[in-house]
């Protein structure tokens, strides 16, 4: 079987490629193409990935190609994870945000419409690309903000795109974990929303709501990150789970406050350890070593403003192990490949599991798979509070995809001016010309 990794020289591809070494089952990925742009980057890639497959037997065979055409040929599977202007992108956006007083953040309000409307025009073309050279591959979408990608991605790709993120079963991991117990074949997540977005509304383990019990002990639901973030008595006010990307929203003043002060933004911090791992690697006699110390920095540093601003300690020890996004991606790719009836959290079409949306919208609830792609299970429920945020975002989210589409100025000030964390028209539009400022590939925008 063979993968093509679109933004293979990304920095989190060893995670992808570790997995995939520790599968030993017949049918598993024997080829994988790398796809960048920065022959560098591939090159110190391919690098890393020689030494995590040395003393393995029958490691997949690793190429390398800066031309998307040629590295996807033949692909089975399709992971996308890509940054469209970087790292330098990320941080400029964040500065946009901040010189107007809101939250500029990759993925929520303003931060998140950016690079959207950055991105989209990249990711329909590799769409276009990936049905003329694999018509029959499963694309798995893992490019932020990777709902509203995965909805525009449909539109070429339909049900062959399927969008993840590791923060739901990250929660639900968490939450287990305070209760004494593990995710399993035994346990069933309830979770509907939005990506980064969303909430954990049951933990069935054999049948049984295990969730009310966590409401009742505020001391386990402080035991770990999301508790302690949100509180336990909010956690228990709202009877859910909130994703971590909510705190945003929750606490939107606050966070604002603590990305003011802090000495570098998230993207600005990264941009100086990541720039520092290239450099490293590309010499060092052993770049493994090197990848691993600068995976540990980025986990242990991880939404560090929001846990600033909430007064919470470092990070727990268990969170800074990875075994997030790649066992999904994992999980999900041998599901479809070998039939192997599986419930994962997945962004897909909505297809009426929560019934108050529309069909077509891309929704991350759980989802059976199997070799016909993922299912949205019937039932998804959002909690009362949650369907004003959730109908609003996906509004925000369509007209930002309208607005990549089309090239409409108009569709991308309308999804600014109504995002929940953009206070008024006036700062929106101010936003809207900061950011065609700044970006020479937002000039598509009339
Ligand atoms: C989590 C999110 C991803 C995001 C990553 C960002 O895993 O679910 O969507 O890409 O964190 O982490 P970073 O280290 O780039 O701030
Ligand atoms: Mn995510």
């Amino acid at each position: 079987m063979r993968l093509t990794m679109v933004g293979g020289g990304g920095f989190r591809t060893p995670l992808v490629y570790a997995a995939l070494l520790r599968d030993r089952e017949p049918g598993r990925v024997t080829s994988v193409a790398l796809v960048d742009t920065d022959d560098d980057r591939l090159r110190t890639m391919a690098r890393i990935l020689a030494a995590q497959a040395d003393g393995v037997d029958d490691a997949p065979t690793v190429t390398t190609h800066t031309d998307a055409a040629e590295g996807l040929r033949g692909a089975d599977f399709v992971f996308s994870a890509i940054r469209v202007g970087g790292l330098e992108g990320r941080a400029h956006d964040e500065l946009i945000g901040l010189a107007h007083g809101v939250i500029g953040q990759e993925t929520v309000g303003f931060g998140g419409v950016s690079y959207a409307l950055r991105t989209l025009p990249t990711v329909m073309h590799l769409a276009d690309l990936i049905k003329r050279m694999a018509p029959d591959a499963w694309v798995i979408n893992f490019t932020n903000p990777a709902g509203l990608v995965t909805e525009a991605m449909s539109h070429v790709l339909g049900n062959r795109v399927i969008g993840i993120c590791d923060s739901p079963i990250g929660l639900a991991r968490r939450a287990l974990l305070a209760l004494g117990l593990e995710v399993g074949p035994d346990v069933e997540v309830d979770y509907a929303g939005l990506n980064h977005l969303g909430w954990v509304t049951g933990l069935r383990v054999d049948g049984v709501d295990r969730l009310p019990e966590l409401l009742e002990r505020p001391r386990q639901i402080e035991s770990f990150e999301e508790g302690r973030l949100f509180g336990a008595e909010w956690i228990r006010i709202l009877g859910a789970l909130p994703n971590e990307y909510l705190h945003y929203y929750s606490s939107r003043r606050e966070v604002l406050h603590s990305d003011q002060l802090a000495s570098r933004t998230r993207a600005r911090y990264l941009l100086e350890q990541q720039n520092r791992f290239w450099e490293d690697a590309g010499r060092a006699p052993s770049p493994l070593a090197v990848w691993e110390a600068a995976r540990l920095d980025r986990e242990t540093t991880y939404m560090a403003t929001n846990r600033d601003s909430a007064g919470m300690g470092e990070r727990d020890e268990e969170d800074l192990v990875s075994g997030g996004y790649e066992d999904v991606a994992i999980a999900l790719m041998r599901a479809i490949a070998h039939d192997e009836r599986s419930r994962l959290i997945l962004n897909v079409p909505n297809a009426g599991t929560i019934d108050w949306l529309d069909d077509d919208a891309v929704v991350e609830v759980p989802c059976i798979v199997d070799a016909a792609g993922a299912h949205p299970i019937a039932g998804a429920r959002v909690p009362d509070f949650g369907r004003g945020l959730v109908t609003t975002v996906k509004y925000v989210e369509r007209q930002t995809i309208l607005a990549g589409l089309s090239g409409s100025r108009p569709a991308a000030l309308r999804a600014l001016a109504h995002h929940p964390l953009i206070d008024s028209v006036q700062v929106a539009r101010a936003l809207l010309d900061g950011a065609r400022a700044t970006f020479p590939e937002l000039s598509y925008l009339a």
